[in-house]
C-alpha cells in the first residue's frame, strides 16, 4: 500500500527531479522494495510519482525541507535534473538542510569537468558526493539501466545494494560498478554518448545508402534491419531503428519517420567527446563526424539552396542488390567496431591522463545490458580485455582481427560505391580511413615535418639518428642539428 502519511526518517533513497528518468528510476527502486521518496516543484509530476508508485512506499513532495526531512540517516538522495547550472543552483538549495556525511549523486550528463569541480566543493563542505551517468533512457530506468558512478567511493559502497538491485542484469552480472575517482563516472558516460552518436550516424548512412542507392521502400528497409538484428549485428539502436521503420503514423499507411524534419538535435556529449579527445591526442574520427553531420543537418535552407546548384540525378546504384546488403552488414559491423575501438582508445588516454584508473573490461561488462549502446558484440570486446587487461587498442585483440579482415572488403565497396555515386556515408568513409591510417607502419606525416620546418623552422626528427634538426629548404646550407 502506499504510504501517504509521511514521519521523518522513513524513506531509504530521495530523488530531486521527477521528470521521466527521475520518476521512472524511483519507481524502480520501490518495485525492488526501497521505500522512496521524489521532490520536485511541479505539483502535478508528484502526483503522477505517487500514483504510478500507488503499490509500493512511494512518496511525492513539493517542499524540499519535508523532502529531506523524510530521509533516513546518513541521507541518499539523486539529482536528476538537466546538466549545467541547475545542478549547481539544487546543491545550493540543497546543501543548507543536509548534514554531514549525507550523500548526494549527480545522476545527469553532467560535464565531467564540472562534476570535478562538485566533487571537490562538496567535500570541503563534509558532504558525500559523487557523479554517475545513467543509460538506458526511460525503459531502461524503469526496468534496469547501466549505471557508472565515479568519484567518493564509500558513498558508492553506501548504495551500491541499491543500485545493484535496479541496474539492468546480464548472465546474472550487474550493470553498475564503481568506475574510478573524481568525474570517471561522467566522463566514461559521455564517451558512451559520443558511441551512440557515431552508432546512429552509421544507421542513418546506411538508411541512405539503401533509400537512394538501392532505391529501397521502408518495408524492404524493415525486413533488412529486423534481419541483420537477428544474427551478429544484434545491438539496441538496431532494434529502435527497426521498430521505426515499422511504425505508421497513427490512423494512417504513411510511416511517422517520413514526415519528421531531416534536422537533428543534440544536448552536448557527443561534441563534448570531440572536444575532449582533441585535448588527449586522442583520434576519434567516427564520433567527430557523426557530431558534424548532426551540426550539417541543422543548415537546411543553405541545404536546400545547394541541392538546387548541384542537382544529381541519383540514378541509384548499379549494383547486385543481395550482394551489395551483404557487403552493407559487413560494412556496419567493421564500422561499429572500430568506433568502439576509437571510444575505448579515448577511455584509455583519460584513464592515463586523468588517473582514473578505468578497467576496460568492467565498462564493457556494464555497457552489455540496459545501455543505448548494449550490443551482441560487446561480449567479444569484454573477453579482449579480460584475455589482456594491457590491451592499448581494440583493433590489436585477437578476437577481433578475424572479423575485421573478413568485413573490410564490405566496407570498402560500400564506400567507394556510395562516394562515386554522390551519396555521403562520410563516418563509413572515416571509419575505413582510420583503419587503414592505423595498419599504415608508414604515414606520410614525414612530409607535413618537412612542411613545418620549410615555412616556420619547426624542426624535424631523422630515421636513424638521434637529435633535432633544420634544414636551410631553399638555400645552399646543409641540414643542421
Ligand atoms: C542514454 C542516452 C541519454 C540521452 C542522450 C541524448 O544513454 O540513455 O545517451 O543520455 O538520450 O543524452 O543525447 P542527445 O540529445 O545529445 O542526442
Amino acid at each position: 500500500m502506499m504510504n501517504t502519511n509521511s514521519s521523518a526518517d522513513q524513506f531509504t533513497f530521495g530523488m530531486i527531479g521527477l521528470g521521466t528518468m527521475g520518476r521512472n528510476l524511483l519507481l524502480n527502486m520501490a518495485d525492488h522494495g526501497f521505500a522512496v521518496a521524489g521532490y520536485d516543484k511541479d505539483p502535478e509530476k508528484s502526483v503522477l510519482l505517487e500514483k504510478e508508485g500507488a503499490d509500493n512506499v512511494v512518496k511525492g513532495f513539493t517542499d524540499i525541507k519535508s523532502f529531506v526531512n523524510s530521509l533516513q540517516h546518513p541521507r541518499s538522495i539523486m539529482m536528476l535534473v538537466p546538466a549545467g547550472p541547475i545542478v549547481d543552483s539544487v546543491i545550493a538549495e540543497l546543501t543548507p538542510l543536509l548534514d554531514k556525511e549525507d550523500i548526494v549523486i549527480d545522476g545527469g550528463n553532467s560535464h565531467f569537468t564540472d562534476t570535478t569541480r562538485r566533487d571537490k566543493e562538496m567535500a570541503d563542505k563534509g558532504f558525500h558526493f559523487f557523479g554517475m551517468g545513467i543509460s538506458g533512457g526511460e525503459e531502461g530506468a524503469r526496468k534496469g539501466p547501466s549505471m557508472m558512478p565515479g568519484g567518493d567511493e564509500d558513498a558508492y559502497q553506501f548504495v551500491e545494494p541499491i543500485l545493484t538491485a535496479v541496474a539492468a542484469h546480464v548472465n546474472g552480472d550487474p550493470c553498475v560498478t564503481y568506475i574510478g575517482p573524481g568525474a570517471a563516472g561522467h566522463f566514461v558516460k559521455m564517451v558512451h554518448n559520443g558511441i551512440e552518436y557515431a552508432i546512429m550516424q552509421l544507421l542513418a548512412e546506411t538508411y541512405e545508402v539503401m533509400r537512394k542507392g538501392l532505391k529501397m521502400d521502408n518495408e524492404a528497409m524493415h525486413a533488412v534491419f529486423k534481419s541483420w538484428n537477428e544474427g551478429r549485428l544484434q545491438s539496441f539502436l538496431l532494434e529502435v531503428t527497426t521498430d521505426i521503420f515499422a511504425y505508421k503514423e497513427p490512423g494512417s499507411s504513411t510511416l511517422l519517420l517520413d514526415g519528421i524534419k531531416d534536422e537533428a538535435k543534440s544536448k552536448g556529449t557527443g561534441k563534448w567527446t570531440s572536444q575532449v579527445a582533441m585535448d588527449l591526442v586522442t583520434p576519434i574520427p567516427a564520433i567527430d563526424s557523426a557530431v558534424s553531420m548532426r551540426d550539417l543537418s541543422k543548415y537546411k535552407a543553405m541545404r536546400v539552396e545547394a541541392a538546387s546548384l548541384y542537382a544529381d540525378e541519383q540514378a541509384g546504384l548499379s549494383v547486385d542488390k543481395a550482394a551489395f546488403l551483404a557487403q552493407l552488414e559487413q560494412a556496419f559491423f567493421f564500422s561499429m567496431i572500430t568506433t568502439y575501438a576509437q571510444g575505448m582508445h579515448l577511455l584509455a588516454s583519460a584513464s592515463t591522463q586523468f588517473a582514473y584508473n578505468l578497467n576496460l573490461a568492467d565498462i564493457s561488462r556494464i555497457w552489455r545490458g540496459g545501455c543505448i549502446i548494449r550490443s551482441a558484440f560487446l561480449e567479444t570486446m569484454l573477453s579482449a580485455w579480460e584475455k589482456n587487461p594491457e590491451l592499448k587498442h581494440l583493433l590489436l585483440a585477437p578476437a577481433v582481427q578475424e572479423t575485421i579482415k573478413e568485413t573490410q572488403p564490405g566496407v570498402r565497396a560500400v564506400v567507394t560505391t556510395a562516394i562515386a555515386a554522390g551519396i555521403a556515408v562520410p563516418t563509413y568513409a572515416t571509419c575505413l580511413s582510420y583503419f587503414d591510417a592505423f595498419r599504415s607502419a608508414s604515414m606520410p606525416s614525414n612530409l607535413i615535418q618537412a612542411q613545418r620546418d620549410y615555412f616556420g623552422a619547426h624542426t624535424f626528427e631523422r630515421i636513424g639518428q638521434e637529435g633535432v634538426f633544420h634544414a636551410d629548404w631553399q638555400g645552399e646550407a646543409s641540414v643542421q642539428p
